[in-house]
């Protein structure tokens, strides 16, 4: 069994990942420091694939740490590098910590592992398009000026590997830029685990829906979309996690050299007042929801072209928008029952 490293292996995206890679046949290890995931969450994944998943606790910003988790794991054949920051207004508010954090890590994972014939996936974000002049935005567009130096950690993320491979690296390299993960697995134990108040669409939706939060706002309803809110390609995490396993697959061929980079969405787009509504529709649930002002940074409109990922990757979603929030709810409701 081919043995994967998973930094950030606990995180949301992270946690369904290593769940596909042991129904695909391969053994994951994971990296991850707690800082924003819960130690339980090994506990959840045993539930869910029969055994606890090795685990190394530690901060990738630790260079001497790293080289020695590159001792002690000799033969591993791919990287799935989730590990990073990723709250878009907090970047803005602290550069410094994002800079550090993303880069430091991605640095010292690469360098440790170098040399090695290792297959390596990165966390990129379809951030790096800014707002699209074409859509649906298909992976040769161009790349915008970053809005945020998270979106900004990703785009020079993406350099790097570009430039290493053309420096000959022993490493072969796939990018994914993934659009908007929500969802949570089927078996309602692992789920997105948001610290404080959510910032992102969906977690805020259930969050409502449950009572902890008393209404949601739809952050501009005057933008030039057909409802007036913004769009955004909604991906279930398990569809997401697959990506990930095609990913490596798509390395192990002989014919695939160096690096690419894929979309991965559903390549359809949904309003956030579609998104409120699939959520009151697939779950019964009335959601007390306000029209809002639009937040700064946000870009109006945005889904991806993901036939490249379907003819060359040989991926595609199978879930739809209901099983989205179905699964986001019922997670929602196991975590108010069981918390961690
Ligand atoms: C952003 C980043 C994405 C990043 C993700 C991680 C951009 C363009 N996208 O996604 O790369 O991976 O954060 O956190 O930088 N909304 C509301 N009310 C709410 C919350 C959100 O109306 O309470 C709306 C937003 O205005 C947006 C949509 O819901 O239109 C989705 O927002 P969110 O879930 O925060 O994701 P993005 O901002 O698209």
């Amino acid at each position: 069994m081919a043995k994967i490293l998973v930094t950030g292996g606990l995180g949301f995206i992270g946690s369904h990942t290593v769940v596909e890679l042991v129904n695909s046949g391969y053994e994951p290890i994971i990296v991850d420091d707690l800082s924003n995931s819960d130690p339980k969450i090994i506990d959840q994944l045993a539930k869910i694939i029969g055994y606890k998943p090795p685990f190394y606790k530690l901060d990738l910003c630790d260079e001497q740490g790293v080289k020695e988790l590159a001792v002690k794991e000799p033969d591993i054949a791919g990287i799935i590098h989730f590990a990073a920051f990723k709250a878009v207004g907090e970047s803005v508010q602290q550069p410094i910590k994002y800079y550090r954090n993303n880069f430091y890590s991605l640095l010292n994972v690469l360098n440790a592992f170098d040399g090695r014939p290792v297959n390596f996936v990165f966390s990129s974000s379809c951030t790096v398009y800014g707002q699209p002049d074409k859509l649906p935005v298909t992976e040769s567009a161009p790349v915008k000026a970053a809005e945020s130096p998270y979106g900004n950690t990703k785009q020079i993320a993406e350099e790097i590997l570009t430039d290493m491979q053309k420096a000959g690296s022993s490493y072969k390299v796939i990018s994914l830029r993934y659009f908007n993960p929500v969802g949570a697995h089927s078996s309602g134990l692992i789920g997105e685990l948001p610290i404080g108040v959510p910032q992102n669409l969906v977690p805020f939706i259930t969050q409502t829906a449950i009572g902890k939060r008393e209404k949601i706002t739809v952050f501009g309803n005057d933008y030039n979309t057909p409802d007036g809110s913004c769009i955004r390609d909604y991906i279930h995490v398990v569809d997401l996690a697959k990506a990930h396993v095609a990913a490596l697959k798509l390395m192990e061929t002989e014919t695939f050299k160096g690096y690419d980079v894929f979309n991965i969405g559903t390549g359809q787009g949904s309003s956030v007042l579609q998104v409120i509504h699939a959520f009151e529709q697939s779950t019964g649930q009335k959601l007390n929801y306000q029209i809002g002002p639009r937040r700064d940074g946000d870009v109006e409109q945005v889904w991806g072209d993901v036939s490249k990922s379907k003819n060359i990757l040989k991926w595609q979603t199978e879930l739809n928008l209901d099983v989205m929030m179905q699964s986001a709810w019922e997670w929602e409701k196991y975590i108010a029952q069981n918390p961690l």
